[in-house]
């Protein structure tokens, strides 16, 4: 389950129509979806055979084109390139559709004077619109797996706003053994 927290108002939320209901104003769509069915160590190959109908109907509602699967493990080369192109706010020409598979991150969701943070996990399908302002980084194990969609992979390109908003916020990841006691701070890349 996702964890959301609006720091302003120091409030979290981790339920799944809470998530939802926090996060419709400002777009974003939210689920859980069920995870048993691949196994952890599942090809990209069985998990888009084993999401096939989700994938399409997703493709359906949303004009996606294609889908892949992502896998970033702290192995992964570049890593830190890549983290520091989606850590400042930025918005996408095309919807960031993620079903996260394994691994944890957090996306700060900006819009008129409110963020909101979401962090992602295992089981969670986030649909952020394009032109949302956001950011994102992974949480301290630097690992996420997740199904992507996309209307057309070009317009996947961070556009900056340079309105340095994520600088006052530290990335905080509660952790999968969140039960309101726990937390762990994400690193800083
Ligand atoms: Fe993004």
């Amino acid at each position: 389950m996702a964890v959301v927290t609006v720091p302003a108002e120091d409030r979290t939320i981790h339920d799944e129509l809470g998530i939802q209901a926090e996060l419709a104003p400002l777009g974003v769509d939210y689920e859980r979806w069920d995870l048993s069915r691949v196994a952890e160590d599942a090809s990209a190959e069985a998990v888009l055979e084993a999401y096939a109908a989700e994938i399409d109907e997703m493709k359906r509602l949303g004009g996606y084109q294609t889908a892949d699967v992502i896998d970033v493990s702290p192995q992964t080369p570049g890593l830190d390139t890549m983290l520091a192109k989606f850590d400042r706010e930025h918005t996408h020409s095309e919807d960031e559709v993620r079903f996260i598979l394994a691994g944890r991150g957090i996306f700060y969701l900006h819009k008129d004077d409110k963020v909101v943070s979401v962090e992602v996990g295992p089981g969670d399908m986030i649909r952020v619109p394009r032109g949302t302002e956001h950011w994102f980084t992974l949480c301290a194990e630097r690992r996420i797996r997740a199904i992507r969609w996309f209307q057309d992979t070009t317009g996947w390109t961070p556009h900056y706003t340079a309105s340095g908003v994520e600088a006052g916020y530290q990335p905080l990841c509660f952790g999968p053994a969140y039960l309101g006691t726990r937390a762990e701070t994400t690193i800083t890349v």
